[in-house]
């Protein structure tokens, strides 16, 4: 027992326990957010006596007499100097990392009100942001200590909320100081805790489950086994092989496959009943890479399945045997790119709500509402009255949040028990369940004739696509549409193949397939460069695709194609690296915007004028950290010339908001913000004359189809996306050191709708895919177990990343709908490693060909 204050009031805590768990189940604190509970994230920092401590470390017991603050005692006009700062620096992404942030910010300004940008970044160098890059955080913390010395607000600097203000996220003040709700935020009456029981192996026939002793244990509300599920077993975003449970006779196929759901009235019941199922099992030899699983008797991680490729991919061009042949310059490599883990700051989670229809709620953290919808009532085999999903705040995504992780599982339980159920990932679990980054092996051979233009690729790739299909196959796709690079020629081939293997799952990540085959064609392009005698800079130009020229894949781009304007932007600074003789490395990317190759693409989007008078923006399009709202609403001021006082964004829901697909390839902003525009034409047509309010009931409608060919279209220029961005992207090194001193991101992003917001992408997908290119790991043992800890994982912090990081918006006009906004989500994260690993090069002469590089000051020591 302990008596402390929280926040000014004292308490007494009779059980010991970790104080992030009084906090929040007690006190429901939940600025204090859970994010590792093992005190590698930095998401539950509070200050204890003034100091800056992670609220998953200390026991209550130790904490007699202290005196413990968490944002929801700051002071008010803290609260105001802090959502004011981090809105106006555009620090707030995801949010799930900003209430620890502020708390580590108050531990500095209260001793140090003047900090140097330095000292800025050493404070939080505990605090984890895996969106924002932490540039504008530390913006954000400067600007604090500015206005607290100074003693009053300054005016915003962007107040119309038109498309181009960098105006501050409309849920800047929910985010900072912890009132927003993210799933795990959720406390109802009565709610129970639910969670999996997973295989022991990666590769084993279930022969038995007894969950007899852990239906004993009290305080167990129920037990569930496959024979319980009412709808279909399996789930699974495009191919449904994911069982929701595994059965007694079946295979499993990773070591996050489940065998039992337990329902419990406490955590503490849950951990210890989770122990009381005994599970048989018969041991299978486990399929551990693609090269195993190509193996002619290679164990099938599918029964009845031919063999272990889950996916092909094809996509030729012109001659590029031919090309090749007749090339003055020929360059041939191999090239490898490791598994990467999203490591977004919150773990999966889902409440489930009993519904008196006998169906469920879910409130949920994932990047499309509907597609929970769909998978759940399936499985539940229910209409979807009676499963119903909302989205609550998303604390990153990065794409691993598409697939099903709990939310089954809590919908499950919730039918069945008729209880609400919270279901949430421990981080160890999220490590282990969500889809991961392919890891890559790749073949790629480019020519070139005299003066650099390249005369053809030809390449095959192999991919890793674990447990199940998820989106590998997409995946493999686009890696294998992109290979050929943003360049203007046309003899291509590629080949490429994903095979199951019994690791964890593969699927979507930032970049989507294009961040492994860019670094091949970047680096082969930056080693052509050095043949022809040509700076790699100029090679890039001279091959670089234009509006009207066509791309390796026949589509004739337009007007909007930017790529040349993201080359001469970082020319100056090329040009001063190279003068002054810093190592310094260049790439470049494209990426689409929207889903594209002929499969379907809406974008759906209702403005419905309500009793208060005030548009509500609904749309079935998850908002993961990017903005979305915050760009739906500038739209919609933009295109009817409302206040933004007048405008309300609501998150997605099923019932309500009509499906705007998944926040995936980059496509929000384009397909659903043109969407959006067109319900606006409505909705203008009929205020002619009227006030709001005269509308009160009334409905807009607006939906947008990006139409496009599919794959190998018997067209002579298909169009494959109705987008692309482009993008340059620049490092140098410190000589002396070898670390890097400035990276430059130049993104053409057609029509910047909040330019803040852009920048912000940018430095976070740049400071993302630093770790990529120089110290992520995932490693998977032989027993096909990830054996990373959040805190081993290698993500970057304040303190390490380069002195300058440099985000440069390019806006060139030219597409046709969404006000020629084009989504930048993913490219940010594509050019940045080819760009590190050619800067390495100049400096030691060293061609890395695999990731994460070796032999640079980053790197592990092994
Ligand atoms: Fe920092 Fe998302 S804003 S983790």
């Amino acid at each position: 027992m302990a008596t402390f204050t929280v926040n000014g009031q004292s308490v007494t805590v009779e059980k010991n326990q970790k104080l992030i768990r009084f906090l929040r189940d007690t006190l429901h604190l939940t600025s204090v957010k859970d994010g590792c509970s093992e005190g590698a994230c930095g998401t539950c920092h509070v200050l204890i006596d003034g100091k800056p401590t992670k609220a998953c470390i200390p026991q209550t017991d130790r904490l007699e007499g202290r005196t413990v603050l968490t944002v929801e005692g700051l002071s008010d006009w803290e609260k105001q100097v802090y959502t004011f700062a981090f809105g106006e620096a555009g620090a707030v992404q995801c949010g799930f990392c900003i209430p620890g942030m502020v708390i580590s910010a108050k531990g500095l300004l209260d001793v140090n009100p003047d900090p140097t940008r330095e000292e800025a970044a050493f404070a939080i160098r505990n605090n984890i942001c895996r969106c924002t890059g932490y540039v504008k955080i530390i913006d954000g913390i400067l600007l604090a200590a500015k206005i607290f010395r100074e003693g009053k607000l300054p005016k915003a600097s962007a107040d119309d909320w038109k498309m181009g203000s960098r105006v501050h996220r409309l849920d800047v003040e929910e985010k900072v100081l912890g009132t927003g709700q993210y799933p795990d935020d959720v406390y109802v009456d009565g709610m129970c805790y639910g969670g999996a029981v997973r295989s022991r192996y990666a590769r084993a026939r279930v022969l038995s489950i007894d969950v007899s002793a852990a239906q004993a244990l009290p305080g167990v509300v129920c037990v569930l086994t496959q024979k319980d599920i009412p709808g279909k077993v399996n789930v699974g975003h495009l191919k449904k092989d994911q069982p929701t449970l595994i059965g007694v006779g079946e295979i499993t196929h990773y070591l996050g496959d489940s065998v039992a759901l337990i329902c419990a009235r406490d955590q503490e019941t849950l951990e210890a009943a989770k122990k009381l199922v005994k599970v048989e099992y018969e041991v299978l030899p486990a399929v551990h890479s693609p090269r195993e699983a190509a193996a002619p008797d290679a164990p099938l991680v599918f029964e009845g399945d031919e063999n272990n490729v889950q996916a092909y991919k094809h996509v030729s061009r012109g001659d590029a045997d031919g090309a090749i042949k007749n090339a003055k310059y020929v360059l041939t490599q191999h090239f490898h790119t490791p598994w990467t883990e999203h490591a977004f700051l919150e773990p999966e989670c889902c409440v489930a709500l009993p519904l008196e229809n006998g169906g469920v709620k879910l409130l949920t953290s994932d990047q499309s509402a509907h597609t929970t919808m769909h998978e759940c009532a399936a499985m539940l085999g229910v209409d979807y009255d009676h499963c119903q999903v909302q989205n609550m705040l998303v604390g990153g995504g990065f794409g691993g949040k598409e697939d099903m992780s709990v939310q089954h599982h809590a919908a499950l339980l919730a039918y069945v028990a008729r209880v609400p159920v919270k279901v949430k990932l421990s981080r160890q679990e999220s490590i282990l369940v969500h889809p991961k980054r392919h890891s890559f092996d790749m073949d790629f051979t480019m020519g070139c004739d005299e003066n650099g233009i390249i005369q053809g690729v030809k390449a095959s790739v192999v991919s890793d696509t674990g447990a199940f299909a998820s989106l590998g196959g997409p995946v493999l796709e686009r890696a294998c549409t992109h290979a050929a690079g943003p360049y203007a020629y046309e003899n291509f081939e590629i080949e490429g193949r994903a095979y199951y293997t019994n690791n964890p799952p593969a699927g979507a990540f930032r970049g989507f397939g294009v961040t492994q085959t860019c670094f091949c064609t970047e680096t082969l392009l930056n080693e052509m460069a050095d043949l022809v005698g040509i700076s790699p800079w100029e090679i890039r130009y001279r091959n670089a695709i234009r509006p009207g020229g066509v791309l390796p894949n026949g589509q004739i781009v337009d007007e909007s194609t930017g790529l040349v304007e993201t080359l001469e932007a970082i020319k100056p600074a090329y040009d001063e690296a190279v003068r002054s003789g810093d190592p310094v490395g260049i790439a470049c990317a494209m990426k689409n915007a929207g889903v594209g190759v002929g499969i379907p693409d809406w974008g759906r989007c209702k403005l419905i004028v309500e009793d208060d008078g005030k548009v509500h923006i609904y749309s079935g399009a998850s908002c993961i950290g990017q903005g979305l709202g915050t760009v739906l609403v500038q739209v919609v001021v933009t295109n009817t010339g409302l206040h933004r006082d007048d405008i309300v964004y609501e998150r997605s829901n099923t019932w309500i908001a009509p499906d705007s697909g998944d926040t995936s390839g980059s496509r929000q902003t384009l397909v659903t913000g043109e969407a959006t525009r067109r319900a606006c034409e409505k909705l203008c047509a009929a205020l002619e004359g009227k006030a709001l309010r005269d509308l009160a009931g009334q409905e807009f409608y607006g939906e947008y189809l990006a139409k496009t060919d599919p794959l190998g279209a018997d067209v002579p220029n298909p169009v494959s996306h109705v987008a692309y961005g482009y993008a340059t992207q620049m490092c140098i090194l410190d000589r002396e050191t070898g670390r890097i001193k400035m990276l430059v991101a130049a993104h053409d992003v057609g029509k910047a709708v909040n330019p803040l917001s852009c920048e912000g992408q940018i430095e976070g997908g740049v400071v993302m895919s630093m770790g990529y290119a120089l110290t992520e790991q995932y490693p998977i043992d032989d027993t096909c177990k990830p054996t990373a800890r959040y805190g081993t994982l290698g993500l970057f912090r304040a303190n390490q990343i380069p002195p300058e990081i440099q985000a440069i918006v390019v806006e060139k006009p030219g597409l046709k709908v969404a006000g020629g906004a084009i989504g930048i989500g993913e490219i940010t994260s594509i050019p940045t490693a080819p760009a590190i690993a050619d800067a390495y090069y100049r400096l030691d002469g060293q061609r890395r060909l695999t990731l994460p590089l070796e032999n640079t000051p980053y790197a592990k020591k092994k």
